[in-house]
Order: structure tokens, then sequence, then C-alpha cells
């Protein structure tokens, strides 16, 4: 699996599947989530709606993931995760790297080769871009471990340079690991 780390805009990005920073409604909010749901045209809420009338009444946990269609996006999937929230008080790293994890799950049961994920809770849920890079790369590779040859790429697409240049640390932080090892 590759794994590297692009700045720009993740609706745009020509991928399988890309994962949503959403909250736990799925209803839409700011960010990275609203952006996708502008791009994706009002089906993605519809599509989310169904979502909490059936499986989802009671909204998706942090740290869980669940798949919807892309709609009008490039992607033919989004994977929606609920980061944890900084600041009311969701500090637990284990949530963190359970969204990256659970999102992969998805993102392979629907049959995706190819991820883009954002930096989920470096925005409105005040994770530091260090921390989330680091351990959005460890979960990335370890699932890659245990699912090998399941996915062919996941590329984290990132909003600004202060997250690209986190990303672009951690990523290099692990390849030195893995050249070592
Ligand atoms: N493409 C890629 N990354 C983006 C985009 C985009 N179009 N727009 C924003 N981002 C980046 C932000 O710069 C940030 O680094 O995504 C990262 C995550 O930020 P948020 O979108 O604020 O997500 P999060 O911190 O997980 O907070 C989630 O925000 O809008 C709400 O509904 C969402 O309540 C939930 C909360």
């Amino acid at each position: 699996m590759r794994t590297w780390a692009v700045q720009g805009d993740i609706t745009t990005v020509r991928v399988d599947a890309i994962v949503n920073a959403a909250n736990s409604s799925l209803l839409g909010g700011g960010g990275v989530d609203g952006a996708i749901h502008a791009a994706a045209g009002p089906q993605l809420l519809e599509a989310c709606r169904e979502l909490r009338r059936t499986a989802l009444a009671d909204g998706l946990q942090v740290g869980d993931a669940v798949a919807t269609q892309g709609f009008d996006l490039p992607a033919s999937w989004v994977i929606h995760t609920v980061g944890p929230n900084r600041h009311a008080g969701e500090t637990d790293p284990a949530l963190l790297t359970s969204c990256f994890t659970r999102a992969l799950d998805v993102a392979a049961e629907v049959g995706a080769r190819t991820v883009a994920a954002p930096a989920v809770s470096a925005g409105v849920f005040g994770w530091a871009p260090d921390d989330v890079a680091t351990i959005a790369v460890r979960a990335t590779h370890a699932w890659d471990e245990v699912h090998p040859g399941m996915l062919d790429e996941v590329r984290f697409v990132l909003f600004n340079a202060a997250a690209l240049e986190a990303f672009e640390r951690a990523l290099s932080g692990w390849h030195r690991v893995v050249r070592r090892r």
C-alpha cells in the first residue's frame, strides 16, 4: 500500500473513497464535512438521513465509520467517521486511532482500493495536527499489516501547509522505521 500526503481539497480528489470528518448526527456541519456535503449534493444528506432512520437511529459513535455513496463527488464513496472532540474532553488517542482503522475497514468492505483521508479532529474538534498525523499514519500502517494487499493507496489530503508538514513528518518518521527493520 502506498501512503502519501498532499495539500488540497479532498472534495476534488479522484479516489474510490474519501473519508469525512463528520459528527455523530451525520447531518452535516462546517469544515470538511460541509465541503463534502456541498460538493456531493443533496442526495448525500438524504442518504445520511436514511441511515439515521434505520441502522443508526442514535447516530454514529465517536471512533466508528459508515459508508454512503459519493453522489456528485468524483469519489464513489464517502466514509463518514466521527473524531474525538478535544473541547468536550475526548482526549484518548485510541478514539482517533479507531476512526482511521474503522474508516479503512469500511472502505475495504465496499470494495474501495484507493482512499483519501483528511486530518480528522484537527479542525473544530481541536486536536494538534502533529498528534493527528502521528496517530493517522500509525493506524493506517498497522491496518495494512493486518490486511495486506487489500488497499492500493491511502492519500492524506490536507487543507493547509501546517497540516501537510505534520503528515510529511509523520510519514517520513514511519518510513525511516520501516527501512531499519
Ligand atoms: N479538504 C481537506 N481538508 C479540509 C477541507 C477540505 N475541503 N476543509 C477543511 N479541511 C481540514 C481542516 O483544515 C482540518 O485540518 O480538515 C481538518 C478537520 O477539520 P474539521 O473539518 O473542522 O473536522 P473536525 O476537527 O474533525 O471537526 C468535526 O466539524 O464541521 C464539523 O460536522 C463536523 O461537527 C463536526 C466537526
